[in-house]
């Protein structure tokens, strides 16, 4: 079972389960696409038929926008409670390198969600990922004004391809539980500026990268590396051949 299954990530990730063998069902609000049924981790509802009979379950829905409180966490709480404990052999949660060291709202939700889980007694993997490149994509997108794009300086980054993602929390689905956290990241470092402006000479030739100093506790957290890993292993497909295509 993956939650999440609609998702930017779960839309690659259960195909790729499904090639590997397994047989996988996913969950979302609307129970959209293959394999799909309906959950919501908000209210509970339609949980239990979702998770029952599941042997492993991928964690990754979430709502960064809405309510993280409520979806996130209570709701990880929820999940923890419907899952069939006598059949699940391992829950793997999808969380975000830097969830303890980045002080924004989502990730100390994240964080939260991460406590739940290993304080649930199941048997775990929580797999920190850094930013998808599809991600990072659109939010250069919408960071965009006019011909400027402000982007900070000194952040550094290691984004990573969805793909590459999925192949690895395939990989931790068949490697069992470690009861804790591991890492997962892209092929190289960059700095946000750097990024940028190979972004901009793809997809917006005419835009100016404006490096623009972001003051305050979260700008020093990732001025000092904190969305990047500490550990772990790194997918393959770099930034560049993502611009590319
Ligand atoms: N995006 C990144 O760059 C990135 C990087 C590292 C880690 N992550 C983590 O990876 C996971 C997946 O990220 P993503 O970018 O694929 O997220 P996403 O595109 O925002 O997808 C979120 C998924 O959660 C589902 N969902 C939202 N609210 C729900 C609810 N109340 N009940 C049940 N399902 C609900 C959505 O389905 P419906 O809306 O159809 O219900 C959707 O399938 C998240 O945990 C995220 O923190 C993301």
């Amino acid at each position: 079972m993956v939650t999440g299954g609609t998702g930017r990530l779960g839309r690659v990730l259960v195909p790729h389960l499904g090639e590997e063998g397994h047989r996988v069902r996913q969950m979302s609000r609307r129970g959209a696409g293959p394999g799909g049924v309906r959950g919501d981790l908000a209210t509970g509802r339609d949980l239990r038929p979702a998770l029952a009979g599941a042997e492993v379950v991928v964690h990754a829905a979430s709502d960064p926008r809405g309510d993280p409180w409520e979806v996130d966490v209570a709701g990880t709480r929820r999940l923890v409670e419907a899952v069939d404990r006598s059949r699940l052999t391992h829950l793997v949660h999808v969380s975000i390198v830097g969830v303890d060291r980045v002080p924004l709202g989502y990730y100390r939700a994240k964080y939260a969600a991460e406590q739940v889980l290993l304080a649930s007694g199941l048997p775990v993997t929580l797999v920190r990922i850094t930013q998808f490149h599809g991600f990072v994509d659109e939010l250069l997108g919408t960071a965009r004004r006019g011909r400027l794009l402000p982007v900070p300086v000194g952040w550094r980054v290691r984004p990573v391809d969805v793909a590459d993602a999925a192949g690895h929390l395939a990989g931790r689905v068949t490697a069992g539980p470690t009861g804790g956290v591991v890492e997962f990241s892209g092929p190289e470092e960059l700095s946000v500026v750097d990024l940028a402006r190979s972004w901009a000479a793809v997809r917006a030739p005419a835009a100016r990268v404006v490096p623009t100093p972001v003051p305050g506790r979260l700008g020093a957290a990732l001025r000092e590396g904190g969305a990047l890993p500490r550990r772990g292993d790194h997918g393959r497909r770099t930034w560049a051949e993502h611009l590319r295509g």
